[in-house]
């Protein structure tokens, strides 16, 4: 290698090992933050606090629909699922082909890292 080329090695080596280490890492302090701009105008993860949608508070692991406070949409309440991590994923993708008819009018996030981060936040708040 000469010395011309030798920085954008260097480059090449660091984006590299940013990415490589983003990806294998699930960021809960990165998942609160889309939390608050994605969900929080119609979420809250205190116990109790429903808004728009249901609280939040230990979703991760409890069966959908199933919060004696909220109402929700009988799509929802009769879905059968159980939001662990996967079930999440897939949901937070695109809710409406997971649950046909969820009144929860949310395009989906498309990143996945951002899912992961975010799913890792949501199992801090129980
Ligand atoms: C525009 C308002 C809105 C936004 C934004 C939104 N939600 Fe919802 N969410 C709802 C509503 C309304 C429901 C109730 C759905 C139903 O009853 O069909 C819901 C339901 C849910 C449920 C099911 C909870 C349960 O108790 O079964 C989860 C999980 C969920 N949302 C997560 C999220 C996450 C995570 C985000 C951010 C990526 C988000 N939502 C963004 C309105 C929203």
């Amino acid at each position: 290698m000469t010395m011309r080329h030798l920085p954008i090695a260097i480059f090449v080596a660091g984006i590299a090992w940013l990415g490589g280490g983003h990806a294998s890492a699930q960021d809960a302090a990165a998942g609160a933050a889309i939390f608050k701009s994605q969900c929080g105008i119609c979420h809250a993860v205190a116990e109790g606090r429903n808004m728009v949608g249901p609280s939040l508070f230990g979703v991760v692991g409890r069966p959908a629909g199933n919060l004696p406070t909220y109402h929700y949409s009988p799509a929802t309440r009769s879905s059968g699922l159980t939001w662990d991590a996967a079930t999440l994923d897939r949901y937070l993708t695109s809710p409406g082909t997971v649950i046909p008819h969820t009144i929860m009018t949310y395009g989906g996030l498309q990143d996945a890292q951002m899912r992961a981060d975010l799913i890792a936040y949501l199992s801090t708040v129980h």
